[in-house]
């Protein structure tokens, strides 16, 4: 049974920043294939990670690839609201707390090739819920399913979730915003991503002021 639905993508079209996601795209495809479950997290709220992943996936989409985006920010979801979808949907956080099946929270998008699993409702235990098994085993099976699973977690400061999804995924980007986060703020940020396993895969300088620097967004690859 397939579901769809359809969502309105409200941003302005921008050079600078559509050629820095077709540059992430580039990126990410060179990564290999094995490379396919990929957690986007940041320090703080508001870097801009569910803007660039969404971006990203419909950018992956485009070129033939079949792309999953899970929100797993469960404490705090855009998406339903930012994109305009104008029906109700079923999320995660329902199929992980048991009261719905799987094939209740996957939905085909109107963008090529992007399908979409929402978080759900607000629930009290978001960290315990992707601490399940079970999400590890969706994530596997959607692995086999899509060519990319592009998944957005809450901010690293305070909250374990994004942690507990990197144990899980095949690697992770962090989004930074430009003068916003200091060295020693991402450097912690990427010890406890590496210490739950998972591979840093680079990061994403965000907000960068175009006028001065020439560039809106830039990957680059950590150096070690
Ligand atoms: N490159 C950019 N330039 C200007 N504004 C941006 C840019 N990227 C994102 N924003 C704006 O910043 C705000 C936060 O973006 P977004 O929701 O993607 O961040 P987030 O990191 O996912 O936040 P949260 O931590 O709350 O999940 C949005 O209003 C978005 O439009
Ligand atoms: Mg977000």
């Amino acid at each position: 049974m397939e579901q769809k639905i359809t969502m309105t993508d409200p941003r302005k079209s921008d050079y600078f920043y559509e050629e820095a996601i077709k540059t992430l795209r580039t990126n990410i495809q060179f990564m290999g294939k094995e490379i396919k479950t990929i957690l986007f997290t940041s320090c703080y709220p508001n870097e801009g990670k569910s803007d660039i992943l969404f971006q990203l996936a419909k950018e992956i989409g485009k070129t033939g690839k079949k792309v999953l985006v899970v929100d797993a920010d469960i404490r705090k979801s855009v998406y339903v609201k930012r994109y305009r979808v104008n029906q109700s949907v079923n999320g995660l956080s329902q199929y992980l707390s048991g009261q719905i099946d799987k094939q209740w929270i996957e939905y085909i998008t109107n963008f090529e090739n992007v399908s979409m699993i929402f978080a759900g409702p607000m629930a009290p235990n978001p960290s315990e819920l992707l601490e399940e098994g079970i999400f590890a085993e969706l994530l596997q099976e959607k692995r086999r399913q899509y060519d990319y699973v592009l998944i957005d977690t809450p901010p690293m400061m305070n909250i374990i979730d994004a942690a507990v999804v990197a144990k899980k995924c095949d690697g992770a980007v962090m989004v930074i915003e430009s003068e916003l986060v200091s060295y020693r703020m991402a450097q912690k940020v990427q010890s406890q991503l590496q210490k739950s396993g998972c591979r840093i895969l680079g990061a994403v300088l965000n907000k960068v002021d175009t006028k001065r620097e020439k560039y809106y967004s830039y990957y680059s690859k950590y150096s070690k």
